[in-house]
């Protein structure tokens, strides 16, 4: 078995979270004597039908929907995709015909949406992408103008997976319905947000929000079950033809077992929220305090954002660099979002809120968990401060 040679604390929550013991307990009989396919007829099939429906309950409630509205998948990027890349394909409008169909995202979406927008521009497709202000928030005159253009298909994120970032997506999406009719499906990538902060999907339904995708390893649910909410009068294509299973719409025998994590996952996110919100805010704090005594620029500082994440950079630090030392001092943190870690591209939420390239090279995310201690933020600032100074001596010394 490979374990860990050393267990550094562990600040990257956003990138994925534990499986909670209570979650792993409610999975393991799915592993082993529930091992039924849910499409069966006989007892086994029946006990595993059973699970992925009242999985599906709890999804539902934890979000304010209704089971009928849910869909699993993977993960949140396929759910994303399966909106973006099938959402009103039967559409026969106005918008029809030699006009190419418009797509509008966020400029600081995922990059699973990101690239699945961009897929579709490779298809014919316009692709608009929503500015953003310094604080990384979408201002509603450029959500006006955009709807103006009756596109088809928007995808705009709830909470930013790097800055935490909060959009008001019901006034983003009240804003598109006031335009007029036929301004197109409107999604919400809501993965960050789940057991952060509250989501009510029946009110943003009303607001004009027809679809919203959430994740279970983000909320100590375990990698490969996520949910597309939607609304039923959304129209989508086919992404897996076969059995026939999630309404048709993403066919494959169920990973019950994941599906069953996700269902009580998603009541902890609710029964939790409140008091980990609570805690993470005094930890977030008293860490932002310190991180502007000591030089640092926090992005989307006095604005909303999700209680567990802070993003920050001290001019001339590389973030990877200090992501790196950190590392090895004993701390994991992320220098941007997990998916384009690998990449030294500086990241692109931050040049959409117009921060400067040499400054956003040296960015890094710290996101708390439920376990989160005052100590380990107490370590983690002793630790940052001879770090960054270190690095920060060490490229002064360079640049003379
Ligand atoms: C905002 C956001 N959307 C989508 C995803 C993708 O979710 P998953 O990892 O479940 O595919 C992530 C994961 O980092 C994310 O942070």
């Amino acid at each position: 078995m490979v374990s860990l040679s050393f267990a550094p604390i562990y600040f990257d929550y956003n990138a994925t979270t534990p499986v909670d013991e209570r979650v792993l307990e409610a999975m393991l009989p799915y592993f082993s004597t529930r091992y039924g396919n849910a499409s069966s007829r006989h007892e086994y099939g029946r006990v595993a039908l059973a699970a992925l429906e009242k999985a599906r309950e709890q999804v539902a409630s934890a979000v304010g929907a209704h089971p009928t509205e849910v869909i699993f998948t993977s993960g949140g990027s396929e759910a994303n995709n399966l909106f973006l890349k099938g959402a009103g394909a039967s559409f026969r409008g106005a918008a029809a015909g030699n006009k190419a169909e418009t797509v509008v995202i966020g400029a600081t979406e995922h990059l699973c949406v990101l690239n699945a927008a961009r897929q579709l521009r490779g298809q014919g497709w316009r692709l608009a992408q929503l500015p953003v202000d310094g604080g990384g928030r979408i201002r509603p005159a450029d959500v006006e103008a955009a709807a103006r253009e009756k596109p088809r298909r928007w995808s705009v994120m709830l909470a930013n997976n790097e800055t935490g970032v909060i959009q008001d997506i019901a006034s983003l999406a009240a804003t598109v319905q006031a335009v007029g009719p036929d301004c197109g499906w409107f999604h919400t990538d809501a993965v960050q947000a789940l057991g952060k902060i509250p989501i009510n999907f029946r009110a943003l339904n009303a607001a004009g929000v027809h679809a919203l995708t959430i994740s279970a390893h983000k909320a100590y649910g375990p990698k490969g079950a996520a949910a597309l909410i939607m609304d039923k009068r959304l129209d989508l294509m086919t992404q897996i033809a076969g059995g026939g299973q999630e309404r048709g719409l993403r066919s494959g025998t169920e990973n019950i077992a994941a599906i069953v994590g996700f269902g009580a996952a998603c009541e902890l996110a609710v029964s939790r929220l409140k008091a980990r919100a609570k805690a993470q805010t005094v930890l977030r704090t008293r860490l932002e305090i310190r991180l502007g005594e000591m030089g640092a620029t926090v992005f989307g500082m006095g604005v909303p954002r999700l209680p567990n994440t802070c993003f920050f950079a001290f001019p001339s630090v590389d973030g990877e660099t200090l992501v790196g030392k950190l590392d090895r001092s004993g701390f994991a943190i992320a220098s941007g979002s997990a998916c384009s870690s690998a990449k030294s591209a500086p990241s692109h939420v931050l040049l959409a809120m117009g921060v400067p390239d040499e400054l956003a090279r040296c960015a890094a995310r710290v996101s708390m968990g439920e376990k989160t201690k005052p100590a380990e933020i107490e370590g983690f600032l002793l630790a940052l401060q001879e770090t960054a100074t270190k690095l920060s001596r060490f490229a002064a010394n360079t640049r003379l």
